[in-house]
């Protein structure tokens, strides 16, 4: 399978402000640092680890809803290359029908006082007006079919927003970024703010959505079990940086870097006898402001050494595509998540 989205040496850094007003930059946040990877035509790819460690930051990078202080972001769109990063406004408006991003909160990116139809056609509007012709039939049609496909019926297109419940509105912003038909969607905690009853019902709907439309997902979540139902690849951040990236199968059952040991530790175990405890990590979570030097890691980490605090590991292969960065990937002995057979089985 060729790749769709190839991300090279991508960083996104925020200015860190003084006071309210007349602030002053007084430092940066290097929210993403460095990151590589790629995503297959019609893969999903997991992008988990702890709130603040720049899962979203790397999101909008991809998009260039922020613009990226280095690297480059490519997409293959029918076998032309197109730069995402190095493109002008005016291009990058015509590209943007190719990535749209899915929100955590369906509410906030939905404006209140239009019709579910008119949320569904601005962007065919949007694009008519740049030169893409379409009739108002044809705007409809594809209205309609795309919301029929994410579960909404006709009568509903005439409603506001305030009238769905948060899986119908997270189902209505679903339909409206899929409505350009693009190849890349960034899906940003999409059922974080879901109840709990609902969240299966729109992993089900992506993953319908993903085998009718041949889309590609880059899947940012902290529902792990989540991230194993519905991913085939998964990458660790920690502190801006990608720590691990491997097949679901390896990240779960094999982790090969001791964040990743951690943070599956904490998936509930079936088993209710089970003694085994979820790994605390030790200290705070390092200002990412003033990330450690070294590895970056080695603050919380139970195997850090002279080396670790002195030398950044770099993101290395281990073989069979999994990529750990830590200097001692091959000799830990570490454990994956016990609870999850079927999910992890089934995406493996
Ligand atoms: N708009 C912003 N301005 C300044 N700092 C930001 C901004 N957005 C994110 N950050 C900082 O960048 C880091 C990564 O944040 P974020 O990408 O939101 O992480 P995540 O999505 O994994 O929770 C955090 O330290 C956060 O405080
Ligand atoms: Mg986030």
């Amino acid at each position: 399978m060729s790749d769709l989205l190839t991300v090279e040496h991508l960083s996104v850094r925020f200015p860190i402000r003084s006071g309210a007003v007349w602030s002053k930059v007084v430092g940066h946040v290097t929210a993403v640092d460095d990151v590589s990877f790629t995503i297959a035509h019609g893969e999903t790819l997991g992008l988990v680890g702890e709130s603040g460690s720049g899962k979203t930051s790397l999101g909008q990078a991809v998009l260039r809803g922020h613009e990226p202080a280095a690297g480059r972001v490519t997409l293959d769109i029918d076998g032309r290359r197109i730069a995402i990063t190095s493109m002008g406004k005016t291009e990058l408006r015509e590209a943007r029908r190719h990535m749209q991003m899915i929100f955590q909160d369906p509410y906030a990116s939905l404006n209140p006082r239009m019709t579910v139809r008119d949320i569904l056609s601005e962007p065919l509007i949007a694009g008519a007006a740049r030169g893409e012709r379409l009739s108002r039939t044809q705007i409809d049609a594809r209205v309609v079919d795309i919301a029929t496909k994410c579960g909404l019926s006709r009568d509903q297109l005439n409603r506001f927003p305030h009238a769905f419940s948060g899986g119908q509105r997270q189902r209505i912003a679903i339909a409206r970024a899929l409505v350009l038909k693009p190849a890349l969607v960034v899906c940003d905690e999409p059922i974080s703010s879901l109840d709990v009853s609902i969240q299966a019902q729109v992993l089900n709907l992506l993953a319908e959505l993903q085998e009718t439309l041949g889309l590609t997902y880059l899947f940012i979540a902290h529902d792990l079990a989540a991230v194993a139902y519905v991913c085939d690849r998964v990458a660790v951040m920690y502190l801006g940086q990608i720590v691990e990236l491997g097949t679901t199968r390896q990240v779960y059952y094999s982790p090969k870097h001791p964040y990743t040991e951690a943070l599956m530790s904490a998936v509930p175990e079936p088993d209710p006898d089970s003694t085994r405890r979820p790994i605390l990590l030790a200290g705070e979570r390092p200002d990412p402001a003033h990330p450690p030097t070294g590895c970056r890691f080695n603050t919380r980490c139970l195997h850090a050494t002279e080396t670790c605090r002195a030398v950044m590991p770099p993101l290395r292969p281990l073989g069979d595509g999994h990529f750990a960065a830590c200097h001692y990937a091959e000799t830990l002995e570490l454990r994956g998540a016990l609870a999850l057979g079927a999910a992890a089985t089934a995406t493996a």
